[in-house]
């Protein structure tokens, strides 16, 4: 009998898991704005986490129907609304992973980082999900591919579910849309900048301070959806293709003033997008505003090359080099730490990317 029959192919239909755990990422240039087909309207570059992570298990069995079924855990809970989230996922890719339809699929995923403490799961989550499904596809359909063409197609997908998951695929600092003069860059998958890196970045600390523990007020897609008609837009992603520039010969010569300039300017230009769009909106709050004040005041009077990034909401990641650890944790601890909630705090660094589960 031919294996290659697809009817063959289909009366065996394996059960089986898979997993991988993948980490959060932080960008140092943003990645706000995107056009059709998940295409970023500028490129932005990130630095992938060690420890919030999100750990995903895919198990599947053959389908019992003509289309998948899927249950979608959230640490022990059922969780309909990740559920929803995932099958459409699953669905939009359906063409590209034909395994999908035959097989029912339950998805046990948990974050290392509280689901209360305001960080995007986005990145980790998608991008382990991905991980999983591109794992299937190479464990149990047969499609014997390079570990180097495995994480593209991986940061591929993952871009799909999520624009910022595509850089978590990888570790150190990542990069994702198109640089001009880096031939490895695309705007359909994140790489990793492996060469020409001062080691002052392998080790970088991110304390993310958390002011307000809330979840996210304005989901991504829409706030990328209005940089459609931000009048300042085309100005805004010139400015990121220019501070990627700028950024890409920092990391190679270590100069962290020039660092702390483009990492805060790039975080207050975010949210001053967010002001400047129709309907517009503010993220920031009071205590955000007053952490800020406090670095600066800090560095000005230490010189301490400490500095903070924005998410798309209110908490701080201040950034800053591994040999200024304990200063910088004492004054997070004497400054800051009155500013956040319940003296929440989340410590992490540079981390090496995504691990796959031993099941
Ligand atoms: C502010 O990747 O969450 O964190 O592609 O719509 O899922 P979608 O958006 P998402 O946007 C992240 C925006 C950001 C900046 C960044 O990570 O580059």
């Amino acid at each position: 009998m031919n294996n290659k029959n697809p009817e063959h192919i289909f009366k065996e239909i394996p059960t089986g898991k898979v997993g991988w755990k993948s980490p959060s990422n932080i960008a140092l240039v943003k990645y706000w704005g995107k056009k059709s087909g998940q295409i970023p309207a500028n490129a932005s570059v990130s630095f992938t986490l060690r420890d919030s992570l999100t750990e995903t298990i895919v198990e599947f069995s053959p389908a019992k129907g003509n289309n998948f079924e899927l249950e979608f855990f959230l640490g022990s809970d059922s969780n309909e609304k990740f559920a929803k989230r995932t099958s459409d996922y699953f669905n939009g890719l359906a063409d590209s992973f034909p395994f999908i339809n035959q097989l029912d699929f339950k998805v046990y995923s948990k974050n290392t980082f509280p689901h209360s403490a305001g960080i995007a799961s986005s990145a980790s989550g998608m991008s382990a999900i991905a991980l999983c499904l591109c794992e299937i596809e190479r464990k149990y359909f047969g499609n014997s591919i390079s570990e180097e063409e495995f994480f593209k197609r991986a940061s591929y997908f993952a871009r799909l579910g999520s624009g910022s998951a595509c850089r978590s695929i990888y570790g150190g600092l990542v990069t994702w849309g198109e640089i001009k003069g880096r031939e490895s860059s695309s705007n359909l998958f994140g790489s990793n900048i492996a060469t020409n890196i001062n080691p002052v970045f392998d080790t970088y600390h991110d304390s993310i301070l958390i002011v307000d523990s809330a979840q996210k007020k304005v989901s991504s897609s829409v706030g990328h959806g209005l940089m459609n008609s931000n009048p300042f837009s085309q100005m805004r992603f010139d400015q990121a293709n220019n501070n990627i520039k700028r950024l890409m010969s920092v990391l190679k010569s270590g100069d962290l003033e020039e660092f702390v300039k483009i990492v805060e300017s790039e975080a207050l230009t975010l949210h001053s997008m967010m002001m400047t769009s129709s309907p517009y909106f503010l993220l920031v709050k009071p205590n955000t505003v007053s952490i800020i004040d406090k670095i600066w005041e800090y560095r000005e009077e230490t010189g301490i090359p400490v500095c903070f990034t924005l998410d798309a909401g209110p908490n701080v990641h201040l950034l800053y080099p591994e040999k200024y650890k304990n200063e910088v944790l004492a004054f997070i601890n004497s400054e800051l730490l009155k500013y956040t909630v319940n003296n929440k705090v989340i410590h992490d660094q540079v981390g090496k990317g995504p691990v796959k589960l031993e099941l």
